[in-house]
């Protein structure tokens, strides 16, 4: 194991998940667990996360002293960097000038943690704050101009750190870095996998739910359908899972779900047709949380309603992954600020009667479709796109209602037709329409129309945290424009959203 200590980054999981890639199992703890916790867990090695506070703040957080007296290595990245830094007698200053974005590395001598890294190497540097004095005992080994000290080291007593993330992608040689950390510094064993994963999940889930009964929200979607499989997996009957029809479904998604999981597994699946009760609940809402709490509510009482019909349940499985969580809350209730409230996760209400059982919560999505093979999902459930808990209601934008979703229904699914026949369907991470609220004026057939417009967009991502937008070839684009307006009543008018995120999120609302 090696532990990421979270200082309340939203990286955390990210700089776990690439160790978890390196064939080693990671752990992330809070950034206060005590050295002696920390003994306890035997990890071979620890990496600080970076942190949206200032070391200079008063209360930002401080690791515990004594672990640095364990003899484990230590890799502090960002914020990490800077409190060990501080920690163990140098000096942290907030410059005017602060650093984001692309720098290169200028290498100024060698070290393990750059082996094979080299010199110029593209880093993504974010920081306000810089170390202007380093501890002694450590050396600088890179720095860019304007870091000074950008990559240190203390050999001896093998703690690194590093003021860039190598843990995202934008930092070429991140993961050759975190493996040089990990592999050789360390000295972890790669022997983590999958497999190891679902063992795991499954002792643990026996343990959580005991004698209890767990109903899991199944939605059809990736995340809902591996929670499913591998909670029963572990518990069998003493799993019940619900399928709401919420109305805010895509074209034929009830009944294509109810055959799937029919078809393919063996489980206690009850279908509850709520189309009304969250179309009336919805009716005149058009802020975008409002209309997220709302939905995150009503199925919440959906699933009362349906554990009536069977016995006591005591948990209440979602499929919540890493990114739903990050951005629903902060880890510490810290600076890091709701972008949204995910209904699976920021709707359910402070008293729900069920413990929770969310066994991928540390996951991101490819590494949950991974799982889902492992498990021996279909190909056509593990690889669709994501689609989110609160379906076309957040695509609805503006009010929802039984025409507009129709009408978005039918806009979604020649979309998606059309990117499957360009064969593109996998390239992208997703593709997905929204209705605005505005209409537009259009001539079709020498007579006026006033109708909807739509936007249709499609993104590459690795994770659903940042994501690019697809550059859809532009006879796929016209080719949905026209059938959109010739065979969807309501539309007059199609855009193509060019925004990434950041600055835009993946969904409008
Ligand atoms: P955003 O719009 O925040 O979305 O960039 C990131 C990813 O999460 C999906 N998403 C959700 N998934 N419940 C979910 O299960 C939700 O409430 C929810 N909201 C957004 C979104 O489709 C994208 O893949």
């Amino acid at each position: 194991t090696v532990i990421v200590l979270d200082f309340g980054a939203q990286y955390s999981q990210l700089i776990a998940r690439r160790v978890r890639e390196l064939g080693v199992y990671s752990q992330i703890v809070p950034f206060n667990t005590s050295a002696e916790e920390i003994k306890k867990i035997a990890p071979k090695g620890i990496i600080f996360s970076g942190g949206p506070a200032s070391v200079s703040q008063e209360g930002s957080p401080r690791p515990d002293k004594e672990i640095f007296s364990l003899g484990i290595p230590v890799l502090g990245i960002c914020y990490g960097l800077q409190v060990m830094s501080l920690v163990l007698g140098g000096h942290v200053t907030c410059p005017e000038k602060k650093e984001y974005g692309i720098a290169n590395i200028n290498i100024l001598r060698e070290s393990k943690l750059l082996k094979g890294v080299s010199d110029l190497s593209q880093v993504w540097m974010s920081h306000g704050d810089s170390v202007d004095k380093i501890p002694e005992g450590f050396v600088t080994v890179a720095d860019t101009p304007n870091c000074p000290y950008t990559v240190v080291e203390d050999s001896k007593r093998s703690f690194y750190g590093v003021q860039f993330h190598p843990e995202v992608a934008h930092s070429l040689d991140g993961q050759k870095m975190l493996s040089n950390f990990v592999l050789d510094i360390c000295n972890a064993k790669a022997d983590w996998n999958m497999g190891n994963f679902i063992n795991e999940a499954i002792e643990s889930i026996r343990k959580e739910v005991g004698d209890g009964q767990v109903l899991c929200g199944l939605s059809g979607g990736v995340d809902s359908s591996v929670a499913a499989v591998l909670i029963h997996r572990a518990i069998g009957d003493k799993l019940v899972c619900v399928f709401v029809n919420n109305g805010m479904l895509r074209k034929n998604e009830a009944q294509n779900v109810l055959d799937l999981f029919g078809k393919h597994f063996n489980m206690r699946l009850q279908y509850a047709d709520a189309e009304d009760a969250f179309l009336s609940a919805l009716k005149g809402k058009t802020d975008p949380e409002d209309k997220r709490k709302t939905i995150g509510k009503l199925f919440v009482d959906t699933f009362y309603n349906e554990a009536r019909k069977c016995g006591d349940i005591t948990h209440l499985a979602q499929g919540t992954l890493y990114p739903d969580i990050v951005e629903s809350k902060s880890p510490f209730g810290g600076p890091t600020s709701t972008i949204k409230s995910h209904h699976n996760v920021g709707g359910l209400p402070e008293d729900l009667k069920w413990k929770l059982l969310e066994p991928l919560k540390e996951l991101f999505k490819d590494e949950v479709r991974e799982l889902g093979r492992e498990l021996g999902l279909p190909e056509e459930l593990v690889d669709r796109h994501p689609f989110p808990g609160p379906g076309l209601g957040v695509r609805c934008i503006g009010e929802v209602t039984k025409e507009r979703l129709d009408t978005l229904r039918d806009v979604d699914a020649i979309f998606i037709d059309e990117i499957r026949k360009a064969g593109l369907y996998h390239e992208i991470w997703q593709a997905l329409a929204d209705l605005l609220p505005v209409k537009s004026v259009g001539v079709q057939g020498d007579e006026r129309t006033y109708r909807e417009v739509c936007t249709l967009r499609a993104v590459t991502s690795q994770d659903a945290m940042t994501a690019d937008w697809y550059h859809l070839p532009y006879d796929v684009m016209q080719r949905c424009a026209s059938r959109i307006c010739n065979e969807v009543k309501g539309v007059n008018r199609v855009l193509y959203d060019i925004t990434s995120k950041p600055p835009a999120t993946i969904e409008w609302e």
